[in-house]
């Protein structure tokens, strides 16, 4: 026997040329999505305090920052509205107003950018609603499932006319992807894709997300987002929403689920999506805004963990700076 270890890991390790044979995970910036705010009646971008670097975008200043998002090579674009206070009621009408701010964002990006990259848009509710939840209330409080699904269903084929390509559908009530589904095909959209945020964890890292769309929740989305302690339920909802129509799924956040994507991936024959929140943005930020380590070593680190737990697209803050880095 030799006295020496016959296997040597390190070996593939001892040149940045042979890391680079071998790595077992990339990332392209075709992989990156990049969330956007568009904030209605805006003069200014306003920057977003808990978020350093982005901001909540004016109508021109989104075009740009579609446009070098394009310049990158970033994959796809998803629109979030952040409507001004008085645009909020109860049911959320802003939110299917041909005119609303969304759509009238919608069609200023889709004439920005064309067809090179794939613009996508948020289909929810509380980002339109007074009480801020993502769907409308019953008599007696509590979020009402199937009137949010009338609900969705009207706003799907707004978002669809206004040029959006995919429907992001984050509000987590039952049936959702089912329902806009059919009044889709109903109206002949057969070509809408629809990305379902099937198991989206009622987490504490969307904190930062709430600031930047104002949002006017009070209390929590725990009867309608997955708890964070389950990891079969994630397995049905994406089920579900697959048997629905979805053609995309999702799983949110991304780096306390990691075991989830994994999960997803190996479960379901369609195009796994993962979200890099808001709070997992802010971490990130703080950290290195204090010196306690390498941002950009760092931001490459935790997209490549999540491409390498089985996410085929990365939605990501930093996706331009990425796509640039990655160049
Ligand atoms: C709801 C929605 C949320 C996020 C995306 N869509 C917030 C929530 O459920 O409270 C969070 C995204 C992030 O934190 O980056 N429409």
């Amino acid at each position: 026997m030799s006295p020496y270890p016959v296997e040597r890991p390190r070996r593939l390790r001892s040149t940045p040329a042979l890391r680079r044979l071998v790595a077992e995970t990339s990332i392209e910036p075709r992989h990156l999505v990049l969330p956007m705010f568009v904030k209605e009646g805006a003069a200014e971008p306003v920057p977003i305090r808990s978020m350093p670097g982005v901001v909540q975008h004016t109508r021109e200043s989104l075009r740009k920052a579609a446009a070098e998002a394009v310049g990158a090579g970033v994959g796809g674009l998803m629109l979030f509205a952040v409507p001004e206070e008085s645009s909020k009621d109860p049911l959320g009408r802003a939110g299917t107003d041909p005119d609303g701010i969304l759509q009238v964002a919608l069609r200023d990006v889709v004439a920005e950018v064309g067809d090179a990259t794939v613009v996508m848009s948020d289909l929810c509710l509380d980002e339109y609603t007074s009480h801020g939840h993502c769907g409308v209330l019953g008599p007696d409080g509590t979020v009402d499932n199937d009137a949010s699904l009338a609900r969705y269903a009207e706003m799907g084929l707004v978002q669809a006319a206004a040029g959006s390509a995919v429907l992001g559908l984050s509000g987590m009530m039952d049936g959702q992807v089912g329902a806009v589904r059919s009044a889709l095909d109903l109206a002949g959209r057969y070509d809408v894709v629809l990305l379902a945020y099937a198991s989206k964890y009622a987490s504490s890292f969307y904190g930062p997300f709430r600031e930047a769309v104002e949002s006017s929740l009070v209390g929590d989305r725990r009867t309608y987002q997955v708890d964070p302690s389950n990891g079969i339920e994630a397995l049905r909802e994406v089920e579900l929403d697959v048997a629905e129509g979805a053609d995309i799924v999702m799983v949110k956040p991304a780096l306390s689920y990691l075991d989830v994507v994994r999960q997803v991936r190996d479960a379901v024959t369609v195009p796994v999506a993962a979200y890099q929140v808001s709070g997992e943005y802010a971490m990130v930020e703080a950290a290195a805004a204090n010196g306690w380590l390498d941002r950009e070593r760092a931001i490459v680190e935790t997209v490549t963990s999540i491409r390498r737990a089985g996410a085929d697209l990365v939605f990501t803050y930093w996706a331009t700076e990425l796509a640039q880095i990655l160049r």
